[in-house]
């Protein structure tokens, strides 16, 4: 396969330059400026992810259909490539044991044509949108996977909030569009990866002190499902603490096949539901009631809360629940490494099978990466709950 751009003769060196490296295997997926090509490289048999992106729609901020986009492929090489090379700074033992330094894609490379920016990363497995529809499927046909899924779950929050935790205090970085399609994951192991740091931003944290104005933040893009309240209603907001909704979100759907609400705001029933306490009630009016075991659900409503009562890092780093799925993770990566299946734990190939059995058979549906058409909310599910 070859890359489908057609480019003048500089950028065909660059077309070259790849193609001589790297064997094309497919388009992943179509994004607002480009594309993601799967690749191949010819030498090391590792599997890469090549994002493109047409220099003109990112020179004036738009996307292919002409919409204005915040997305900034230079910025995303450019913050990939320092957490990339911070990660490098470590002691083997600490890359060993760290899920903040594994859990985002690392940088490669990145090169400029004429036409288009390539930027190169390592390939992270399928995105957990696509894992979770799949593995609702699974839940769907054997409720007696529950426990097993919950404990899947338990593995990615460990790794995800770790990895958002570490943005926040050590990098002073906030991504800004987590979402289920944002994050990937190796089926062989379980690794999570952080993906699409379009509009992350960094900010300028003076003396180490971390309060809130030093995260505060004017960029209202992102994905609507995942966005907070304050967001939504286009409020400056702590950073941190958008990304911290943004999980609250993640979670609920990995738990229950769905989003909580479509939109952050009043005129969403279920998200004022939810705010005024009463997750239980719409659980139960969904049929979820077993759903999200009882010390997630009590993180989900330090979570779902307005900006200032929001659980911070600190808190979530030391809620039972986030303790529960690192002590989790934990006895996981021993077992594991006891096992010392090395292939396994380096491989993210895309596979049809998980290690802790959860059968994952390849979807007949074609998935779109729009959740609310695959992962129907749960009202749409039973005709008008509240
Ligand atoms: N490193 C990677 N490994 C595996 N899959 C990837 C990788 N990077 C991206 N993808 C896949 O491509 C999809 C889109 O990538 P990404 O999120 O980086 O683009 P995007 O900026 O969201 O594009 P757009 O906003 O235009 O849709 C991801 O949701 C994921 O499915
Ligand atoms: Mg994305």
């Amino acid at each position: 396969m070859e890359l489908s751009i057609r480019e003048n003769s500089t950028n065909f060196n660059i077309k070259n330059l790849i193609s001589n490296k790297y064997n094309i295997i497919k388009v992943l997926q179509s994004t607002v400026q480009g594309e993601i090509y799967l690749v191949e490289n010819k030498k090391s048999k590792k599997f890469y992810v090549i994002k493109t992106s047409f220099r003109i729609l990112y020179e004036n901020h738009i996307s292919k259909s002409g919409h204005n986009v915040n997305e900034d492929i230079i910025k995303e090489y450019c913050i990939l490539k320092h957490l990339t090379l911070l990660s490098h700074n470590k002691t083997d033992t600490e890359k060993v044991c760290s899920n903040d330094i594994n859990g985002f894609v690392k940088f490669r490379s990145f090169l400029i044509g004429t036409s288009h920016f390539y930027l190169i990363v390592e390939y992270g497995g399928i995105d957990l949108f696509e894992y979770n529809v799949k593995q609702q499927k699974n839940l769907k046909l054997n409720q007696n996977l529950t426990h097993e899924w919950h404990f899947v779950v338990s593995y990615i929050v460990a790794q995800l909030i770790q990895t958002v935790c570490y943005f926040h205090q050590t990098c002073h970085l906030c991504h800004l569009d987590l979402s289920l399609e944002n994050i990937l994951i190796n089926e062989h192991n379980l690794q999570i990866k952080i993906c699409d740091f379009g509009l992350a931003l960094f900010f300028d944290v003076k003396n180490g002190n971390n309060n809130c104005h030093q995260f505060k933040c004017k960029q209202f893009g992102g994905k609507t499902l995942y966005k907070s309240p304050e967001m939504t209603n286009q409020q400056p907001f702590d950073a941190r603490a958008a990304d911290i909704w943004s999980i609250g979100v993640i979670i609920f759907t990995l738990f229950c096949g769905a989003p909580p609400f479509e939109i952050a705001n009043e005129k969403d029933l279920r998200y004022q539901h939810i705010m005024d306490d009463k997750l239980d009630d719409l659980l139960s009016i969904w049929k979820l009631d077993h759903a999200i075991p009882d010390d997630a659900k009590d993180l989900l409503r330090a979570i779902f809360k307005p900006e200032k009562q929001r659980i911070t890092d600190e808190q979530m780093l030391s809620h039972p629940y986030v303790i529960k799925c690192n002590v989790l993770k934990h006895n996981m990566d021993c077992e594991r490494l006891l096992e010392q299946k090395p292939e396994n734990l380096s491989s993210p190939l895309p596979v049809s099978t998980s290690p802790l059995s959860i059968s994952v058979t390849p979807s007949p549906i074609s998935v779109t990466p729009s959740p609310i058409s695959v992962l129907q909310s749960p009202m749409s599910t039973s005709p008008s709950p509240i």
